[in-house]
């Protein structure tokens, strides 16, 4: 049976499929300095270790996407984008509860991620959804001006 899960404003989540690469790329690329290739989530959406989480319409145009990686009994955010016009619709945050709610059938007992400190809408969606801050990581992320942002590492647990 397909795994679903209801998001706001006509949208559902539902696992990423092979043929969403270029996709996931494209959504990545508009909301990151540095953006990861194509070939780079093929790799995940290969691998089970590294579930990938898509937020779409009935015709499966998809408006964002969450990835992570699961390793024992920890979960790593590694990252989750939203397509300029679909933000602030909270996506997001229905792309989070599906990714806790799937955990809850998974060995994972936390999750973690890193953020940006400058990255003030995604802490305040973590925050939203249970993460706090655990330490920091001082000149962590390269930004376009050639200085260095803070990261935030944020953790919660999966219940
Ligand atoms: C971060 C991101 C995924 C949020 O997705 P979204 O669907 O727009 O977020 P939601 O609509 O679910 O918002 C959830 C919360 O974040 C807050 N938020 C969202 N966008 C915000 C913004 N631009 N400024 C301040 N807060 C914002 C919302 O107010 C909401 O908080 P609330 O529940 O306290 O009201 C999206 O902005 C994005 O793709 N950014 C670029 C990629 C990125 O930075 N990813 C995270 C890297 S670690």
């Amino acid at each position: 049976m397909m795994k679903l899960w209801m998001a706001p404003a006509g949208l559902h989540i539902e696992p990423g499929q092979m043929g969403d690469a270029r996709e996931l790329a494209r959504i990545h690329a508009t909301g990151f300095y540095r953006g990861w290739p194509e070939a780079e989530f093929a790799d995940f959406l290969g691998d089970p270790s590294t579930p990938v989480y898509v937020a779409c319409d009935p015709k499966r145009r998809i408006a964002g996407f969450a990835l992570i990686r699961i390793a024992a009994d920890e979960a790593e955010l590694l990252t989750i984008a939203v397509d300029p016009k679909w933000r602030g619709k909270r996506v997001g945050a229905a792309l989070l509860r599906a990714v806790f709610d799937d955990l809850l059938m998974s060995p994972a007992r936390r999750m973690f991620l890193e953020v940006s400190e400058d990255n003030q809408a995604a802490i305040r969606l973590y925050k939203s959804q249970g993460f706090a801050t655990i330490s920091q990581r001082k000149g962590y992320y390269a930004k376009p001006d050639g200085s260095a942002a803070t990261a935030l590492v944020m953790s919660r647990d999966l219940g």
